[in-house]
């Protein structure tokens, strides 16, 4: 963490952002943008979206976009602390983008696991859906970030980022720095309320953070347990159960060791009580974000306002970057008078 002076990291504008999201990512980049201010970088990728099938309607993108920003300001991520902005308001994504495509070898491309397993799932393969990492490279070089906050899924997108990089200094003088990924450690994979995989929105196993109390519980209650619990009187083994785990992430840890896993084991609570606790535990972290979501809804010109303020300030930063490799790469300036040199 030492040396780090400006992340970015990238929020797809997919559906309703779930526990999984919130604790393995939002909860990180909140507290980076506590230690670092508008030096912290978020963007909602709507251009990435656009290779997203099952994700992109052009009806629907606007709201999503939208909904997204709500969600991550309620969330705690503060547009007046951190910069969060839309990537298309800032257009020299897509641009740098550009530049970044014809110096990237296309062998680079097709090795992408995320490419080659995203490709299987499609009868026509577009070709954004092999220039999504390129484009990734330049959101996060755009700004010459040294640290990228993101999830395993994202290293090998790291590494070529870094290549890309590399290759272009080498090309045409240092540019940019070699950003480093961020592993949260800490970061929990949440696994989906079915128990099963990891929670993830094409599963449909989520738990939104602004979902309604009752359909949170409802997911609760009916959610698998401990399977050697069949009676109230059997008992159990609460690190073999989902409804424990949860437990981890949202109760005090004093709750946890000296209630939920004793009483669990001698049969002491019943699950529906477990539960219970756990949508007490669970309400006392979203209800805030609830009640913040709320209050931006009636006031959605404050998450407007924010998104202006970030695009503003990644401008800021873009503009004189774009302009710098717009001259590096030998484009002829408006009103540059190349013959005299
Ligand atoms: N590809 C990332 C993901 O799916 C999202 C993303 C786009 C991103 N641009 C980024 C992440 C820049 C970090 C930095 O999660
Ligand atoms: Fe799981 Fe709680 Fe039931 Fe134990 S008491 S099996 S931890 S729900």
């Amino acid at each position: 963490m030492a040396g780090m002076k400006r992340v970015l990291s990238g929020i797809q504008p997919t559906g309703e952002i779930h526990i999984g999201n919130y604790l393995g990512a939002i909860k990180q980049w909140i507290e980076l943008g506590e230690k670092l201010g508008r030096e912290a970088l978020f963007t909602i990728v709507d251009y990435h979206a656009l290779t997203n099938p099952a994700a992109y309607d052009p009806a629907l993108l606007p709201k999503r976009t939208f909904e997204a920003a709500l969600a991550n300001i309620a969330a705690g991520l503060d547009p007046e602390r951190v910069t969060l902005f839309v990537q298309s308001h800032v257009p020299e994504h897509t641009e740098l983008s550009w530049v970044f495509t014809t110096q990237t070898p296309l062998g680079d491309l097709f090795r992408m696991t995320q490419f080659k397993d995203k490709a299987k799932k499609q009868k026509s393969v577009p070709a954004g859906l092999l220039m999504y990492p390129v484009l990734q490279a330049a959101d996060i070089l755009l700004y010459k970030a040294d640290t990228v906050p993101v999830g395993e899924d994202q290293l090998q997108h790291l590494e070529l980022t870094r290549e890309i990089a590399r290759r272009f200094n080498r090309t045409f003088g240092e540019t940019f720095p070699e950003p480093k990924a961020l592993l949260n450690p800490k970061a929990p994979r949440v696994p989906g309320i079915d128990g099963k995989a990891k929670m993830s929105k094409s599963l449909g196993n989520t738990i939104g953070i602004l979902e309604e109390p009752s359909s949170i519980w409802e997911k609760l209650r009916t959610a698998p347990t401990d399977p050697a619990r069949v009676k109230r009187s059997d008992p159990g083994e609460p690190t073999r159960c989902l409804i424990w785990r949860y437990h981890t992430y949202f109760s005090p840890p004093e709750l946890v060791k000296e209630v939920i896993e004793p009483e669990c084991r001698r049969a002491g609570i019943g699950c529906v009580e477990c539960k219970r606790m756990l949508f007490d535990s669970m309400m006392k972290e979203l209800g805030p974000i609830q009640e913040r979501a709320a209050e931006l809804k009636a006031h959605p010109e404050r998450v407007l306002e924010g998104l202006e303020e970030g695009r503003k300030r990644a401008a800021a930063i873009a503009e004189p970057v774009m302009e710098e490799v717009r001259e590096k790469i030998g484009l002829m300036r408006p009103g540059s008078r190349p013959w005299e040199d």
